[in-house]
């Protein structure tokens, strides 16, 4: 039924298979004798995160954050609201940060900034899909699954509105379904 809605495959079930056990193993060496905190970036990473950690042969604890940005109205810097915080303390512990998309760079720049504050002793992103064209601050993400060109995409816990989040792969969707919103 959501597959009517799409115009096309960015990335197929086949795809986002062989790059979750790719991103796992090359984690796997990377991580090897530590023990980080995954922090899952909501509500974006369930399906990545979900697949990803089955390939990962590391002890690690796992958590979320919500986050939201925007900018903020009189100043013009980007304010990065906390919609529901990390539970475990990272003071000294490496985190590795789990994201859908970078698009602007926004968002994970300032998280990022937010858990070296806090005494994280390393913070990296492992991210399934990276939009460099979007780039609106200077981040590139350690560990990046596809690069994509500049288009909005939907599924696999990427959403229109809210929707598709639940798609099994990754795609653009019909024009027909913007114009009738
Ligand atoms: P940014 O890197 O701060 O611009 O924000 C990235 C966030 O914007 C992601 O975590 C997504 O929630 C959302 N986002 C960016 N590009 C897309 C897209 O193509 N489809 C769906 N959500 C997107
Ligand atoms: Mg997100």
């Amino acid at each position: 039924m959501l597959d009517n809605d799409i115009e096309k495959t960015i990335v197929s079930r086949e795809e986002i298979a062989g790059i979750t056990e790719r991103l796992g193993e090359e984690l796997t060496r990377d991580y090897k004798g530590e023990y980080p905190i995954l922090v899952g970036i909501l509500k974006g990473c369930i399906p990545f995160m979900s697949d990803l950690m089955k390939h990962l042969d590391f002890h690690l604890e796992i958590g979320y954050m919500d986050v939201s940005s925007y900018f903020g109205g009189l100043t013009g810097a980007v304010d990065v609201k906390i919609e529901m915080d990390l539970n475990i303390p990272v003071k000294n512990r490496y985190v590795l940060i789990v994201e859908d998309i970078v698009d602007s760079g926004r968002t994970l720049h300032a998280v990022i900034r937010l858990l070296e504050h806090r005494g994280a002793k390393d913070v990296k992103v492992v991210t399934l899909l990276d939009k460099p064209e979007g780039r609106k601050v200077e981040y590139v993400p350690e560990y990046i699954g596809v690069t994509i060109p500049k288009v909005f995409v939907v599924g696999y816990g990427l959403d229109y509105e809210g929707r598709y989040r639940n798609l099994p792969y990754v795609g653009l969707l019909k024009p027909e379904i913007y114009e009738n919103a």
